[in-house]
């Protein structure tokens, strides 16, 4: 039997890539959530047509309706899940200079925090019932408290406030939920995908491909029951401090 993955926000970006590699080279069935159906179906065909097991599901992450939907929609399809990867997230500072604050911390949260931590939580069920349940988080360095006593990293200047706060918030989020499934063994990791070509850094010429990104995510994503990884903070690189 295949191990079943759901990503969030897998319809473009490190989501898509990760999907796509987890799905062709490791044969993984992975269910792809896009918060627009047409998207997520797209890009559901463009995997599909290389290979790979793949479906498709509408996921909001600032949507309870949706959220409870495709909890559903998996269970009735396929029972359980085995591997879950946190993926979807936003980065807003700085784009809209009207934004006020409380609007930029709200809506920041809204998605990155909240929308994850809801996610994660409708999810834990089916998770339980895999036996070998797999949860990561998709963070970043940016929510490292140690880098940001760093003066000498090319982020220390960048005023990412919200987007910080949000992914400290998201790994404080994993090592919750490492507690919460330590009765299923369950492995649960944070990763850094580093700093990556995609619509959320503005495809910046600085980044690495989003297949690059994906490394770390995969290699955590194909851990077997009999390894031993878990609570850990990484990128493709090696250990982040927390
Ligand atoms: N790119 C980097 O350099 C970098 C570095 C460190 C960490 N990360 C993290 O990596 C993850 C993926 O980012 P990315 O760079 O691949 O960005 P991306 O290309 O913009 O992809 C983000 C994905 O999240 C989805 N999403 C946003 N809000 C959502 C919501 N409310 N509900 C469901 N899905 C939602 C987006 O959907 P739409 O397509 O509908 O917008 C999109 O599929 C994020 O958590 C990000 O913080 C990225």
């Amino acid at each position: 039997m295949s191990t079943i993955t759901l990503i969030s926000g897998a319809n473009q970006g490190i989501g898509f890539a990760t999907a796509s590699v987890l799905a062709k080279v490791h044969n993984h069935h992975v269910i792809i959530g896009s918060r627009s159906e047409e998207a997520g179906a797209q890009a559901a065909a463009l995997v599909r047509a290389e290979g790979g097991s793949v479906s498709s599901i509408q996921l909001d992450l600032t949507s309870d309706a949706s959220i409870e939907a495709a909890v559903k929609n998996i269970e009735r399809e396929h029972g359980l899940i085995d591997v879950l990867i946190n993926n979807a997230g936003i980065l807003i500072d700085g784009k809209n200079p009207d934004q006020s604050t409380r609007d930029l911390f709200t809506e920041t949260f809204a998605t990155n925090v909240i929308g994850t931590t809801l996610m994660t939580e409708a999810f834990l069920p089916l998770l339980r019932k895999s036996s070998n349940p797999n949860l990561i988080f998709v963070s970043s360095r940016m929510g490292s408290l140690h880098q940001a006593t760093v003066k000498d990293t090319m982020f220390y200047a960048i005023d990412y406030k919200a987007y910080d706060s949000s992914k400290a918030a998201v790994n404080i989020l994993a090592l919750n939920y490492a507690r919460i499934l330590e009765d299923v063994g369950a492995k649960v990791n944070v990763v850094c995908p580093q700093l990556v070509k995609t619509n959320l850094t503005g495809w910046t010429d600085y980044g690495i491909t989003p297949e690059m990104g994906a490394e770390r995510i995969v290699e955590l994503a194909i851990l077997k029951k009999e390894d031993t990884i878990s609570r850990t903070f990484s990128d493709r690189d090696g250990p982040i401090a927390w």
